[in-house]
Protein backbone atom coordinates (compact mmCIF):
# COMPACT_ATOMS: atom_id res chain seq x y z
CA UNK A 1 0.00 0.00 0.00
CA UNK A 2 2.79 2.27 1.01
CA UNK A 3 4.61 1.52 -2.15
CA UNK A 4 1.50 2.32 -3.77
CA UNK A 5 0.92 5.64 -2.66
CA UNK A 6 4.71 6.66 -3.02
CA UNK A 7 4.97 6.10 -6.86
CA UNK A 8 1.46 8.01 -7.66
CA UNK A 9 2.02 11.65 -8.80
CA UNK A 10 -1.87 13.77 -9.11
CA UNK A 11 -1.43 16.84 -11.17
CA UNK A 12 -3.99 19.49 -13.13
CA UNK A 13 -2.93 21.73 -16.04
CA UNK A 14 -3.58 25.40 -15.28
CA UNK A 15 -3.51 27.59 -18.67
CA UNK A 16 -5.13 30.15 -20.03
CA UNK A 17 -6.71 28.57 -23.12
CA UNK A 18 -4.45 28.33 -26.33
CA UNK A 19 -1.32 27.79 -24.33
CA UNK A 20 -1.50 24.42 -25.39
CA UNK A 21 -2.74 21.95 -23.00
CA UNK A 22 -4.02 20.06 -24.82
CA UNK A 23 -0.69 19.42 -26.92
CA UNK A 24 0.70 18.91 -23.85
CA UNK A 25 -1.66 16.38 -22.35
CA UNK A 26 -0.99 14.50 -25.83
CA UNK A 27 2.81 14.66 -25.43
CA UNK A 28 2.77 13.44 -22.07
CA UNK A 29 0.84 10.89 -23.21
CA UNK A 30 3.15 10.02 -26.03
CA UNK A 31 6.30 9.77 -23.78
CA UNK A 32 4.75 7.74 -21.45
CA UNK A 33 3.81 5.36 -24.39
CA UNK A 34 0.48 5.61 -24.45
CA UNK A 35 -0.49 6.34 -27.87
CA UNK A 36 2.09 5.77 -30.48
CA UNK A 37 1.81 9.00 -32.80
CA UNK A 38 0.83 12.26 -31.17
CA UNK A 39 -2.23 13.36 -33.06
CA UNK A 40 -4.25 10.46 -31.61
CA UNK A 41 -6.20 12.70 -28.88
CA UNK A 42 -6.07 15.98 -29.19
CA UNK A 43 -4.76 16.27 -32.70
CA UNK A 44 -5.63 18.76 -34.90
CA UNK A 45 -8.25 17.09 -37.20
CA UNK A 46 -9.95 14.81 -34.27
CA UNK A 47 -10.08 17.49 -31.49
CA UNK A 48 -13.39 18.27 -32.43
CA UNK A 49 -14.76 14.84 -32.39
CA UNK A 50 -12.65 13.24 -29.47
CA UNK A 51 -13.17 15.50 -26.77
CA UNK A 52 -16.38 14.54 -24.39
CA UNK A 53 -19.47 14.99 -26.25
CA UNK A 54 -22.23 14.80 -24.27
CA UNK A 55 -23.68 17.99 -24.66
CA UNK A 56 -25.20 19.05 -28.22
CA UNK A 57 -23.34 22.44 -27.15
CA UNK A 58 -20.19 21.66 -26.59
CA UNK A 59 -20.00 19.77 -30.15
CA UNK A 60 -21.26 23.02 -31.60
CA UNK A 61 -18.39 24.84 -30.02
CA UNK A 62 -15.86 22.38 -30.06
CA UNK A 63 -14.80 22.37 -26.62
CA UNK A 64 -14.79 19.92 -23.18
CA UNK A 65 -17.30 21.60 -20.52
CA UNK A 66 -16.21 18.11 -18.70
CA UNK A 67 -13.18 17.56 -16.31
CA UNK A 68 -11.85 13.91 -16.56
CA UNK A 69 -8.45 12.32 -15.33
CA UNK A 70 -6.15 10.44 -17.81
CA UNK A 71 -3.56 7.87 -16.04
CA UNK A 72 -0.42 6.79 -17.47
CA UNK A 73 2.59 5.04 -16.01
CA UNK A 74 5.82 6.46 -16.61
CA UNK A 75 9.44 4.76 -16.19
CA UNK A 76 12.18 7.87 -15.46
CA UNK A 77 14.72 7.05 -17.34
CA UNK A 78 17.19 6.47 -14.70
CA UNK A 79 15.29 3.81 -13.27
CA UNK A 80 16.90 0.38 -13.55
CA UNK A 81 15.61 -1.09 -17.29
CA UNK A 82 12.73 -3.07 -15.99
CA UNK A 83 9.20 -4.47 -17.40
CA UNK A 84 7.24 -1.67 -17.04
CA UNK A 85 4.98 -2.70 -14.82
CA UNK A 86 7.29 -3.23 -12.33
CA UNK A 87 6.07 -1.33 -9.60
CA UNK A 88 9.14 -0.17 -8.09
CA UNK A 89 10.36 1.70 -11.15
CA UNK A 90 7.26 2.45 -12.65
CA UNK A 91 5.23 5.62 -11.55
CA UNK A 92 1.57 5.99 -11.95
CA UNK A 93 0.73 9.95 -12.92
CA UNK A 94 -3.18 11.37 -13.01
CA UNK A 95 -3.74 14.06 -14.89
CA UNK A 96 -6.71 15.77 -13.82
CA UNK A 97 -7.94 17.64 -16.96
CA UNK A 98 -8.99 21.32 -16.16
CA UNK A 99 -11.53 22.75 -18.58
CA UNK A 100 -9.88 24.96 -20.97
CA UNK A 101 -12.74 27.10 -22.46
CA UNK A 102 -12.88 30.43 -22.22
CA UNK A 103 -15.95 30.99 -20.27
CA UNK A 104 -14.67 29.44 -16.80
CA UNK A 105 -16.92 27.50 -14.46
CA UNK A 106 -17.06 26.57 -11.14
CA UNK A 107 -15.92 22.59 -12.13
CA UNK A 108 -12.26 24.28 -12.94
CA UNK A 109 -11.49 25.25 -9.20
CA UNK A 110 -12.84 22.18 -7.96
CA UNK A 111 -10.51 19.93 -10.19
CA UNK A 112 -7.65 21.85 -8.13
CA UNK A 113 -9.49 19.97 -4.53
CA UNK A 114 -8.73 16.70 -6.02
CA UNK A 115 -4.93 17.49 -7.22
CA UNK A 116 -1.37 17.49 -4.72
CA UNK A 117 0.56 19.67 -7.23
CA UNK A 118 -0.34 21.90 -10.59
CA UNK A 119 1.52 22.53 -13.70
CA UNK A 120 1.03 25.78 -14.85
CA UNK A 121 2.03 26.42 -18.70
CA UNK A 122 2.49 29.89 -19.77
CA UNK A 123 2.93 30.84 -23.72
CA UNK A 124 6.39 31.93 -24.26
CA UNK A 125 4.93 34.90 -26.01
CA UNK A 126 2.46 35.63 -24.13
CA UNK A 127 3.51 35.38 -20.59
CA UNK A 128 0.96 35.27 -17.93
CA UNK A 129 -2.88 35.41 -18.85
CA UNK A 130 -6.07 36.06 -16.97
CA UNK A 131 -7.03 32.62 -16.41
CA UNK A 132 -3.72 31.29 -15.44
CA UNK A 133 -3.90 34.35 -12.52
CA UNK A 134 -7.08 32.95 -11.40
CA UNK A 135 -6.08 29.31 -11.39
CA UNK A 136 -3.05 30.38 -9.98
CA UNK A 137 -4.55 32.17 -7.17
CA UNK A 138 -6.66 29.08 -6.14
CA UNK A 139 -3.40 26.85 -6.26
CA UNK A 140 -1.98 28.98 -3.91
CA UNK A 141 -5.17 29.79 -1.25
CA UNK A 142 -4.90 25.72 -1.14
CA UNK A 143 -1.50 25.50 -0.57
CA UNK A 144 -0.72 23.63 -3.83
CA UNK A 145 2.92 23.30 -5.18
CA UNK A 146 3.23 24.56 -8.74
CA UNK A 147 5.84 23.96 -11.27
CA UNK A 148 5.71 25.97 -14.27
CA UNK A 149 6.53 25.27 -17.98
CA UNK A 150 6.86 27.95 -20.90
CA UNK A 151 5.96 26.65 -23.89
CA UNK A 152 6.07 27.09 -27.05
CA UNK A 153 9.71 28.31 -26.75
CA UNK A 154 9.67 26.93 -30.82
CA UNK A 155 8.15 30.10 -31.76
CA UNK A 156 9.32 33.79 -30.89
CA UNK A 157 8.82 34.85 -27.76
CA UNK A 158 10.16 36.74 -24.76
CA UNK A 159 13.37 36.06 -23.12
CA UNK A 160 14.04 33.54 -20.25
CA UNK A 161 14.78 36.43 -17.75
CA UNK A 162 12.19 38.79 -18.63
CA UNK A 163 9.05 35.91 -17.95
CA UNK A 164 11.18 35.16 -14.66
CA UNK A 165 10.88 38.92 -13.95
CA UNK A 166 7.40 38.97 -14.80
CA UNK A 167 5.83 36.18 -12.96
CA UNK A 168 8.19 37.23 -9.60
CA UNK A 169 6.78 40.65 -9.54
CA UNK A 170 3.13 39.60 -10.80
CA UNK A 171 2.32 36.70 -8.42
CA UNK A 172 5.47 36.55 -6.01
CA UNK A 173 6.18 33.16 -7.12
CA UNK A 174 10.08 32.97 -7.77
CA UNK A 175 10.76 30.71 -10.81
CA UNK A 176 13.89 28.55 -9.93
CA UNK A 177 14.38 26.95 -13.58
CA UNK A 178 15.70 23.20 -13.60
CA UNK A 179 16.86 23.74 -17.32
CA UNK A 180 17.26 26.51 -19.66
CA UNK A 181 17.16 27.00 -23.04
CA UNK A 182 19.67 26.69 -25.34
CA UNK A 183 18.56 29.45 -27.94
CA UNK A 184 16.22 32.29 -28.12
CA UNK A 185 12.46 31.89 -28.50
CA UNK A 186 12.02 30.74 -31.75
CA UNK A 187 15.52 29.00 -32.07
CA UNK A 188 15.19 26.29 -29.88
CA UNK A 189 18.39 23.55 -29.91
CA UNK A 190 18.22 21.77 -26.29
CA UNK A 191 18.33 22.47 -22.85
CA UNK A 192 20.59 23.51 -20.11
CA UNK A 193 20.53 21.13 -16.72
CA UNK A 194 21.54 23.66 -14.49
CA UNK A 195 22.08 20.26 -12.04
CA UNK A 196 24.20 18.65 -14.13
CA UNK A 197 25.56 21.04 -16.07
CA UNK A 198 24.84 18.75 -19.13
CA UNK A 199 23.21 19.89 -22.74
CA UNK A 200 20.29 17.69 -24.04
CA UNK A 201 20.23 18.72 -27.50
CA UNK A 202 16.78 18.03 -29.64
CA UNK A 203 16.07 16.81 -32.86
CA UNK A 204 12.91 17.41 -34.55
CA UNK A 205 10.70 14.94 -36.31
CA UNK A 206 8.32 15.28 -38.60
CA UNK A 207 5.50 17.47 -37.53
CA UNK A 208 6.46 16.64 -33.81
CA UNK A 209 4.50 13.12 -33.90
CA UNK A 210 6.86 11.35 -32.59
CA UNK A 211 9.27 11.51 -29.23
CA UNK A 212 12.16 13.97 -30.21
CA UNK A 213 15.52 12.43 -30.38
CA UNK A 214 17.92 13.68 -27.34
CA UNK A 215 21.62 13.49 -27.20
CA UNK A 216 23.31 14.44 -24.19
CA UNK A 217 26.51 15.88 -23.99
CA UNK A 218 29.08 17.85 -21.70
CA UNK A 219 29.45 21.22 -22.03
CA UNK A 220 32.23 21.76 -23.64
CA UNK A 221 31.07 19.71 -26.55
CA UNK A 222 27.61 21.50 -26.37
CA UNK A 223 29.89 24.66 -26.46
CA UNK A 224 32.01 23.63 -29.51
CA UNK A 225 28.38 22.79 -30.42
CA UNK A 226 26.29 25.89 -29.71
CA UNK A 227 28.96 28.68 -29.12
CA UNK A 228 27.27 31.63 -27.67
CA UNK A 229 23.88 30.23 -27.67
CA UNK A 230 25.56 27.55 -24.95
CA UNK A 231 27.48 30.50 -23.50
CA UNK A 232 24.71 32.90 -23.11
CA UNK A 233 22.42 29.56 -21.31
CA UNK A 234 25.43 29.51 -19.14
CA UNK A 235 25.66 32.81 -17.82
CA UNK A 236 21.81 32.94 -17.57
CA UNK A 237 21.91 30.15 -15.00
CA UNK A 238 24.98 31.86 -13.13
CA UNK A 239 23.14 35.11 -12.64
CA UNK A 240 20.15 33.00 -11.40
CA UNK A 241 22.29 30.93 -9.13
CA UNK A 242 23.55 34.20 -7.64
CA UNK A 243 20.10 35.25 -7.16
CA UNK A 244 19.83 32.23 -5.05
CA UNK A 245 17.58 30.91 -7.63
CA UNK A 246 17.97 27.64 -7.85
CA UNK A 247 15.44 24.51 -6.92
CA UNK A 248 14.75 24.08 -3.40
CA UNK A 249 12.33 21.41 -2.33
CA UNK A 250 11.03 23.00 0.84
CA UNK A 251 10.18 26.52 -0.61
CA UNK A 252 8.64 24.28 -3.68
CA UNK A 253 6.52 22.44 -1.23
CA UNK A 254 5.94 25.80 0.61
CA UNK A 255 4.62 27.80 -2.54
CA UNK A 256 7.40 30.14 -1.89
CA UNK A 257 9.46 29.02 -5.76
CA UNK A 258 8.49 27.31 -8.73
CA UNK A 259 10.54 24.67 -10.57
CA UNK A 260 10.64 25.63 -14.11
CA UNK A 261 11.12 24.23 -17.64
CA UNK A 262 10.98 25.75 -21.14
CA UNK A 263 9.22 23.17 -23.70
CA UNK A 264 7.93 23.07 -26.79
CA UNK A 265 4.81 21.03 -26.91
CA UNK A 266 4.19 20.89 -30.07
CA UNK A 267 7.64 19.44 -31.09
CA UNK A 268 7.57 16.75 -27.91
CA UNK A 269 11.27 19.22 -26.23
CA UNK A 270 11.21 19.29 -22.78
CA UNK A 271 8.30 17.14 -22.52
CA UNK A 272 10.45 13.77 -20.77
CA UNK A 273 12.03 16.83 -18.45
CA UNK A 274 8.45 17.55 -17.25
CA UNK A 275 7.52 14.18 -16.31
CA UNK A 276 11.12 13.71 -14.53
CA UNK A 277 10.43 16.86 -12.86
CA UNK A 278 6.77 15.61 -11.83
CA UNK A 279 8.30 12.22 -10.46
CA UNK A 280 11.46 13.30 -8.59
CA UNK A 281 10.12 16.89 -7.27
CA UNK A 282 6.00 16.71 -7.05
CA UNK A 283 4.62 15.66 -4.03
CA UNK A 284 2.78 11.60 -3.56
CA UNK A 285 -0.60 11.66 -2.20
CA UNK A 286 -0.85 12.45 1.45
CA UNK A 287 -3.44 12.62 4.52
CA UNK A 288 -6.09 15.27 4.78
CA UNK A 289 -7.55 16.60 7.48
CA UNK A 290 -11.12 15.63 8.25
CA UNK A 291 -14.12 18.26 9.91
CA UNK A 292 -13.52 16.76 13.15
CA UNK A 293 -9.55 17.55 12.54
CA UNK A 294 -8.33 14.65 12.54
CA UNK A 295 -5.94 13.63 9.51
CA UNK A 296 -7.12 10.40 7.47
CA UNK A 297 -3.48 9.31 5.69
CA UNK A 298 -2.67 7.53 2.74
CA UNK A 299 -2.59 4.04 4.38
CA UNK A 300 -6.13 4.19 6.70
CA UNK A 301 -8.83 2.07 5.37
CA UNK A 302 -10.54 3.65 2.36
CA UNK A 303 -11.65 7.53 2.04
CA UNK A 304 -12.31 9.53 -0.88
CA UNK A 305 -13.66 13.34 -1.99
CA UNK A 306 -16.15 13.61 -4.39
CA UNK A 307 -15.39 16.46 -6.40
CA UNK A 308 -17.53 16.63 -9.20
CA UNK A 309 -20.69 15.19 -10.85
CA UNK A 310 -21.81 14.98 -14.62
CA UNK A 311 -24.84 14.28 -15.93
CA UNK A 312 -25.71 12.97 -19.30
CA UNK A 313 -22.24 12.37 -20.44
CA UNK A 314 -23.26 9.82 -22.85
CA UNK A 315 -26.91 10.38 -24.26
CA UNK A 316 -27.34 6.58 -25.07
CA UNK A 317 -27.52 5.87 -21.00
CA UNK A 318 -28.77 9.45 -19.51
CA UNK A 319 -26.09 8.52 -16.51
CA UNK A 320 -24.66 10.16 -13.75
CA UNK A 321 -21.24 10.24 -12.96
CA UNK A 322 -19.52 11.72 -10.07
CA UNK A 323 -15.60 11.50 -10.15
CA UNK A 324 -14.15 10.99 -6.72
CA UNK A 325 -11.07 11.38 -5.89
CA UNK A 326 -9.42 8.29 -3.72
CA UNK A 327 -7.60 10.30 -0.15
CA UNK A 328 -6.79 6.66 2.05
CA UNK A 329 -6.99 2.66 1.53
CA UNK A 330 -7.61 0.63 -1.60
CA UNK A 331 -10.56 0.87 -3.74
CA UNK A 332 -11.77 -2.48 -5.09
CA UNK A 333 -14.66 -2.23 -7.43
CA UNK A 334 -18.29 -3.97 -5.90
CA UNK A 335 -17.16 -2.57 -2.34
CA UNK A 336 -19.75 -1.00 -0.36
CA UNK A 337 -18.74 2.05 0.81
CA UNK A 338 -20.79 4.65 3.53
CA UNK A 339 -21.80 8.21 2.03
CA UNK A 340 -20.57 10.22 4.87
CA UNK A 341 -23.58 12.74 4.25
CA UNK A 342 -26.36 10.67 4.40
CA UNK A 343 -24.69 7.73 6.52
CA UNK A 344 -26.45 4.93 3.64
CA UNK A 345 -24.26 2.53 1.97
CA UNK A 346 -23.49 3.30 -1.76
CA UNK A 347 -22.50 0.43 -4.32
CA UNK A 348 -19.39 0.91 -6.47
CA UNK A 349 -20.31 -1.93 -8.98
CA UNK A 350 -19.64 0.78 -11.59
CA UNK A 351 -16.65 2.27 -11.79
CA UNK A 352 -14.68 3.90 -14.68
CA UNK A 353 -12.06 5.80 -15.47
CA UNK A 354 -12.55 8.43 -17.88
CA UNK A 355 -10.98 10.25 -20.60
CA UNK A 356 -12.48 12.23 -23.03
CA UNK A 357 -14.91 10.09 -25.00
CA UNK A 358 -13.31 6.77 -23.44
CA UNK A 359 -14.10 4.84 -20.81
CA UNK A 360 -12.59 1.93 -19.04
CA UNK A 361 -13.79 -0.13 -16.41
CA UNK A 362 -12.04 0.59 -12.94
CA UNK A 363 -11.12 -2.66 -10.76
CA UNK A 364 -8.75 -1.59 -8.30
CA UNK A 365 -7.36 2.09 -7.24
CA UNK A 366 -5.44 3.88 -4.93
CA UNK A 367 -4.75 6.98 -2.86
CA UNK A 368 -4.12 9.71 -5.76
CA UNK A 369 -6.45 7.94 -8.63
CA UNK A 370 -9.45 9.68 -9.77
CA UNK A 371 -12.45 6.94 -10.46
CA UNK A 372 -15.87 7.88 -11.82
CA UNK A 373 -19.05 6.07 -10.19
CA UNK A 374 -21.79 5.52 -12.62
CA UNK A 375 -25.25 6.27 -11.42
CA UNK A 376 -24.13 7.82 -8.36
CA UNK A 377 -27.48 9.91 -8.05
CA UNK A 378 -26.89 10.80 -4.03
CA UNK A 379 -23.63 12.16 -4.87
CA UNK A 380 -21.93 15.71 -4.75
CA UNK A 381 -19.52 17.54 -4.92
CA UNK A 382 -18.02 17.80 -2.10
CA UNK A 383 -19.38 14.88 -0.51
CA UNK A 384 -17.27 12.20 1.52
CA UNK A 385 -16.93 7.83 1.15
CA UNK A 386 -15.62 5.82 3.39
CA UNK A 387 -15.14 2.33 4.87
CA UNK A 388 -13.98 1.34 8.49
CA UNK A 389 -13.84 4.60 10.91
CA UNK A 390 -16.49 7.67 10.01
CA UNK A 391 -14.68 10.20 8.20
CA UNK A 392 -16.36 13.74 6.60
CA UNK A 393 -13.84 15.74 4.76
CA UNK A 394 -14.61 19.64 4.81
CA UNK A 395 -16.64 20.69 1.88
CA UNK A 396 -15.30 21.99 -0.89
CA UNK A 397 -15.46 26.27 -0.92
CA UNK A 398 -18.30 27.59 -3.18
CA UNK A 399 -16.72 30.25 -4.99
CA UNK A 400 -18.25 33.80 -5.59
CA UNK A 401 -19.91 34.22 -8.24
CA UNK A 402 -19.64 37.02 -11.03
CA UNK A 403 -22.61 36.09 -12.95
CA UNK A 404 -26.17 36.70 -12.13
CA UNK A 405 -29.19 35.66 -14.33
CA UNK A 406 -32.94 34.92 -13.63
CA UNK A 407 -34.38 32.13 -15.28
CA UNK A 408 -37.98 30.89 -16.22
CA UNK A 409 -40.19 28.29 -18.11
CA UNK A 410 -41.82 29.34 -20.88
CA UNK A 411 -44.33 27.10 -20.16
CA UNK A 412 -46.19 27.30 -16.86
CA UNK A 413 -47.55 23.44 -16.98
CA UNK A 414 -44.34 22.04 -16.42
CA UNK A 415 -43.81 23.31 -13.04
CA UNK A 416 -43.07 19.68 -11.30
CA UNK A 417 -40.61 18.94 -14.11
CA UNK A 418 -39.42 22.41 -13.49
CA UNK A 419 -38.89 21.91 -9.86
CA UNK A 420 -37.01 18.87 -10.15
CA UNK A 421 -34.62 19.72 -12.76
CA UNK A 422 -33.55 22.27 -10.74
CA UNK A 423 -33.37 20.61 -7.50
CA UNK A 424 -31.12 18.20 -9.34
CA UNK A 425 -28.60 20.84 -11.11
CA UNK A 426 -28.41 22.35 -7.75
CA UNK A 427 -27.31 19.03 -6.11
CA UNK A 428 -24.71 18.48 -8.80
CA UNK A 429 -23.66 22.12 -8.09
CA UNK A 430 -23.74 22.73 -11.16
CA UNK A 431 -24.90 26.58 -10.41
CA UNK A 432 -26.02 28.38 -7.29
CA UNK A 433 -29.27 28.88 -7.13
CA UNK A 434 -31.48 31.99 -5.37
CA UNK A 435 -34.77 32.40 -4.23
CA UNK A 436 -36.32 34.73 -2.14
CA UNK A 437 -40.39 35.17 -1.92
CA UNK A 438 -40.51 38.06 -4.47
CA UNK A 439 -39.41 35.92 -7.09
CA UNK A 440 -41.07 33.16 -6.45
CA UNK A 441 -40.62 29.14 -7.20
CA UNK A 442 -40.98 29.43 -10.61
CA UNK A 443 -38.31 32.12 -11.04
CA UNK A 444 -35.07 31.46 -9.11
CA UNK A 445 -31.93 33.74 -9.86
CA UNK A 446 -28.91 31.81 -10.56
CA UNK A 447 -25.43 32.70 -9.63
CA UNK A 448 -22.31 31.39 -11.39
CA UNK A 449 -18.40 31.71 -12.01
CA UNK A 450 -18.66 31.93 -15.35
CA UNK A 451 -22.02 32.64 -17.93
CA UNK A 452 -21.14 29.16 -20.04
CA UNK A 453 -22.87 27.76 -16.30
CA UNK A 454 -26.40 29.17 -17.11
CA UNK A 455 -26.16 27.46 -21.03
CA UNK A 456 -25.43 24.30 -19.06
CA UNK A 457 -28.63 24.71 -16.88
CA UNK A 458 -30.84 25.73 -19.94
CA UNK A 459 -29.16 22.72 -22.58
CA UNK A 460 -30.12 19.96 -19.64
CA UNK A 461 -33.58 21.37 -18.60
CA UNK A 462 -34.61 20.89 -21.73
CA UNK A 463 -32.83 17.51 -22.87
CA UNK A 464 -33.65 15.67 -19.43
CA UNK A 465 -35.88 17.41 -18.29
CA UNK A 466 -38.27 18.66 -21.21
CA UNK A 467 -38.82 22.05 -19.84
CA UNK A 468 -38.26 25.01 -22.11
CA UNK A 469 -36.85 27.91 -20.40
CA UNK A 470 -35.48 31.57 -20.54
CA UNK A 471 -32.74 32.90 -18.78
CA UNK A 472 -32.66 36.86 -18.17
CA UNK A 473 -29.65 38.80 -17.72
CA UNK A 474 -29.78 40.73 -13.75
CA UNK A 475 -28.75 43.99 -12.76
CA UNK A 476 -26.33 42.53 -10.55
CA UNK A 477 -22.43 42.27 -10.57
CA UNK A 478 -21.43 41.53 -7.36
CA UNK A 479 -22.44 39.47 -3.92
CA UNK A 480 -21.69 39.67 -0.23
CA UNK A 481 -23.28 37.40 2.45
CA UNK A 482 -25.05 38.99 4.75
CA UNK A 483 -27.62 38.01 7.89
CA UNK A 484 -31.17 38.33 8.94
CA UNK A 485 -30.68 41.54 10.87
CA UNK A 486 -29.53 43.12 7.89
CA UNK A 487 -31.72 41.51 5.32
CA UNK A 488 -35.00 44.16 5.75
CA UNK A 489 -32.64 47.55 5.21
CA UNK A 490 -30.91 45.95 2.51
CA UNK A 491 -34.28 45.24 0.87
CA UNK A 492 -34.73 48.69 1.18
CA UNK A 493 -31.98 50.12 -0.80
CA UNK A 494 -32.10 50.93 -4.52
CA UNK A 495 -30.12 48.11 -6.76
CA UNK A 496 -29.49 45.91 -4.00
CA UNK A 497 -31.23 42.20 -3.55
CA UNK A 498 -31.25 39.72 -0.97
CA UNK A 499 -31.78 35.64 -1.45
CA UNK A 500 -31.47 32.50 0.39
CA UNK A 501 -29.46 30.13 -1.53
CA UNK A 502 -29.87 26.47 -1.01
CA UNK A 503 -27.44 26.03 1.62
CA UNK A 504 -29.28 28.68 3.87
CA UNK A 505 -26.39 31.26 3.61
CA UNK A 506 -27.98 34.87 2.96
CA UNK A 507 -26.84 37.01 -0.04
CA UNK A 508 -27.09 40.19 -0.99
CA UNK A 509 -26.80 41.51 -4.51
CA UNK A 510 -25.38 44.39 -5.75
CA UNK A 511 -25.87 46.13 -9.26
CA UNK A 512 -21.99 47.48 -8.79
CA UNK A 513 -19.30 47.89 -6.94
CA UNK A 514 -20.52 51.43 -5.91
CA UNK A 515 -23.56 50.73 -4.62
CA UNK A 516 -22.01 48.76 -2.30
CA UNK A 517 -19.37 51.03 -1.54
CA UNK A 518 -22.52 53.79 -0.81
CA UNK A 519 -24.34 51.52 1.38
CA UNK A 520 -21.12 50.33 3.21
CA UNK A 521 -20.93 53.69 3.80
CA UNK A 522 -23.88 54.92 4.81
CA UNK A 523 -24.57 51.95 7.00
CA UNK A 524 -21.71 50.66 8.42
CA UNK A 525 -23.69 48.16 10.70
CA UNK A 526 -24.83 46.09 8.00
CA UNK A 527 -22.99 42.71 7.51
CA UNK A 528 -21.49 42.76 4.14
CA UNK A 529 -18.89 39.86 4.14
CA UNK A 530 -17.55 38.73 0.79
CA UNK A 531 -17.58 35.46 -0.18
CA UNK A 532 -14.99 32.89 -0.75
CA UNK A 533 -12.68 34.55 -4.09
CA UNK A 534 -10.03 32.38 -5.68
CA UNK A 535 -8.68 35.09 -7.65
P1 LIG B 1 -5.21 24.70 -25.19
O1 LIG B 1 -5.58 23.26 -25.01
O2 LIG B 1 -4.38 25.23 -24.07
O3 LIG B 1 -6.32 25.60 -25.56
O4 LIG B 1 -4.18 24.77 -26.42
P2 LIG B 1 -3.92 23.76 -27.60
O5 LIG B 1 -3.10 22.61 -27.13
O6 LIG B 1 -5.18 23.51 -28.33
O7 LIG B 1 -2.95 24.66 -28.46
C1 LIG B 1 -3.35 25.90 -28.99
C2 LIG B 1 -2.59 26.20 -30.25
O8 LIG B 1 -1.20 26.31 -29.95
C3 LIG B 1 -2.68 25.11 -31.28
O9 LIG B 1 -2.57 25.74 -32.54
C4 LIG B 1 -1.45 24.29 -31.04
O10 LIG B 1 -1.04 23.56 -32.16
C5 LIG B 1 -0.47 25.37 -30.69
N1 LIG B 1 0.65 24.90 -29.86
C6 LIG B 1 0.58 24.19 -28.70
N2 LIG B 1 1.81 23.95 -28.23
C7 LIG B 1 2.67 24.51 -29.09
C8 LIG B 1 4.09 24.61 -29.15
O11 LIG B 1 4.82 24.12 -28.30
N3 LIG B 1 4.62 25.30 -30.20
C9 LIG B 1 3.85 25.86 -31.16
N4 LIG B 1 4.45 26.51 -32.14
N5 LIG B 1 2.51 25.79 -31.15
C10 LIG B 1 1.94 25.12 -30.13
P3 LIG B 1 -3.83 26.19 -33.41
O12 LIG B 1 -3.28 26.76 -34.65
O13 LIG B 1 -4.77 26.99 -32.59
O14 LIG B 1 -4.56 24.88 -33.66
P4 LIG B 1 -4.11 23.73 -34.56
O15 LIG B 1 -4.87 23.93 -35.77
O16 LIG B 1 -2.62 23.85 -34.72
O17 LIG B 1 -4.48 22.57 -33.74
Amino acid sequence: MAREVRRRRTFAIISHPDAGKSTMTEALALHARMISEAGAIHGKAGRKSTVSDWMEMEKARGISVSSTALQFNYTPSGSPAAPPDDPDATYVINLVDTPGHADFSEDTYRVLTAVDAAVMLIDAAKGLEPQTLKLFQVCRHRGIPVITVINKWDRPGQTPLELIDEITERIGLIPTPLLLPVGIAGDFRGLLDRRTGEYVAFTRTAGGAKIAPEEIMDADAASAREGGEWESALEESELLSEMGQDHDQEMFLAGQTSPMIFASAMLNFGVRQLLEALVALAPAPSGRASVSGDVRVPTDPFSAVVFKVQAGMDTSHRDRLAFMRIVSGEFERGMVVTHAQTGKPFATKYAQAVFGRDRSTVDRAYPGDVVGLVNAMTLAPGDSLFTGPKVQFPPIPSFAPEHFSSLRATTADKYKQFRKGMDQLDSEGVVQVLRNDLRGDMAPVLAAVGPMQFEVVTARLKSEFNVDTVIEGLGYSLARRTDEASAAELNRQRGVEVFTRTDGALLALFSDKWRLQFVEKEHPELTLDPLVAAA
